[in-house]
């Protein structure tokens, strides 16, 4: 298990390309597999989540082809192409892909099998099986809901109205691909809309669809056409910069090329709240997707009350917004926010724990936290096998009075691969530990 050690840095300065998108890289692989035609997937996110996505396919009997790095074309086989894998599939860490193939593989004819690694053989299943079932679906879970899924094909799957009882795009994603294979309309309706990368792209490749944020619509039918897809830069990649400059007097920083799904960009709104100075320059669109260059300047940032619709909006970006707490001055309270128990890890006692072996004060509630800004000290974090924990902690180092210790970082390669040469690269102080 590797470790980090972190500490005061440089202030941060530069242009960088933070890595593709893990959402739409993960969407880019799937409907480029059930397509007809080929796939040509540029910015692809060579983490091991999207790679274990893509190895899934490939058992599952497409052609993935990868001439280049950040580069993959996927042959597709068409709705009903894909064939029966002779092992299980491995998922690794992603909640995501797991998720997802779900409900893809529900509409199969052959059985399926989908297991994970130690952190998504905790993470809860039913809010996809059980929908799923509703359909038609069969799907045996491991006790309590949690993988491994045993996917049972040859079921009728039927079209209905979903009401998702937790906002997910996961779920809503997962309800949309076994739509493709439901005999009558798919619709999904959240209780807050959550990012519609899959809505986007089944257009863009085809679908009958139609969707309004927090509602979506699939009437099965059309075949799929393999496209270009382009790979916005990912915002939550982008989000350990955007708080690491923030933080850091002096930074003045430019990250290139970002996502700017508004659905993503939840944090963007939390630290100009807290008085961070980042401008949105160029604004442009990728593959249909809004990208924008993002300035951001050192700023001193002061506590808020996250507001509560901005949660879904930032639902991955909570550990480094918990960072950019600890140095901000005052209260930072957030609430509304109880599915952070259940990512890669327990986030809110993950990093609650975490701040306050570096001297922060944190109050622990249910669904989110308090965090009192002030000193930060050095110290040991265990980063619980999480990616973003350990980015966070890298991030907050930076501020830290003594070196920071982070454990339990090999994670990090699932959605940021090279995070620490590119850290290093503006500033931050960061080495293997
Ligand atoms: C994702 C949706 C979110 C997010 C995850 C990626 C997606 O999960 O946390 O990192 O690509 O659809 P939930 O839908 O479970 O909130």
């Amino acid at each position: 298990m590797s470790a980090w050690v972190a500490g005061r840095g440089e202030p941060l300065r530069g242009r960088v390309r933070v890595p593709g998108d893990k959402s739409v890289s993960h969407r880019a692989v799937m409907l480029g597999a059930i397509a007809e035609g080929s796939t040509r997937i540029e910015g692809f996110l060579e983490g091991e989540d999207t790679r274990a996505t893509a190895r899934g396919f490939s058992a599952l009997g497409v052609r993935v082809d990868a001439p280049a790095p950040n580069l993959r074309i996927v042959h597709g086989v068409g709705l009903h192409g894909l064939a029966a894998p002779s092992a299980a599939l491995d998922c690794g860490n992603a909640g995501t892909g797991m998720r997802l193939l779900a409900g893809l593989l529900a509409g199969q004819r052959f059985d399926s099998l989908l297991v994970g690694d130690e952190s998504l053989s905790r993470r809860p299943m039913r809010r996809v099986t059980g929908p799923l079932a509703a359909m038609g679906a069969r799907i045996d879970t491991g006790e309590g809901g949690v993988p491994p899924l045993r996917i049972h094909g040859g079921q009728a799957l039927h079209g209905m109205e979903h009401r998702t009882a937790v906002a997910s795009a996961q779920v809503k994603s997962a309800l949309l691909l076994a739509g493709l294979y439901a005999d009558g309309p798919t619709t999904v309706v959240e209780p807050t809309p959550t990012r519609d990368y899959t809505e986007r792209m089944l257009r863009a490749f085809g679908a009958d669809i139609d969707f309004v944020p927090g509602r979506a619509r699939l009437v099965p039918g059309p075949v799929l056409r393999g496209r270009e897809v382009r790979v916005p830069a990912d915002f939550s990649s982008a989000a350990f910069f955007l708080v690491a400059a923030s933080i850091v007097p002096g930074s003045d920083l430019v990250l290139e090329a970002v996502g700017t799904n508004p659905r993503r960009t939840g944090l963007l709104a939390a630290l100009r709240l807290m008085g961070a100075d980042i401008r949105v320059l160029g604004e442009g669109e990728e593959g249909g997707e809004p990208v924008a260059d993002l300035h951001v300047r050192h700023a001193p940032l002061h506590g808020i009350d996250v507001p509560a619709d901005l949660v879904p909006d930032m639902i991955d970006e909570f550990p480094v917004l918990f960072a950019a707490a600890a140095c901000a001055e005052g209260v930072t309270r957030v609430t509304g926010a109880a599915e952070l128990r259940v990512k890669e890890s327990d986030r809110i006692a993950a990093m609650a724990t975490g701040l306050r072996a570096l001297g922060v004060e944190v109050e622990e509630f249910p669904d989110g936290a308090a965090i009192r800004g002030g000193g930060v000290r050095g110290g040991g974090i265990d980063s619980r096998g999480d990616h973003r924990i350990a980015m966070s902690f890298a991030v907050l180092a930076q501020r830290a009075t003594g070196e920071v210790r982070v454990d339990d970082v090999d994670n990090v390669a699932t959605s940021f691969p090279g995070f620490v040469d590119l850290a290093r690269g503006t500033g931050m102080a960061l080495r293997a530990g």
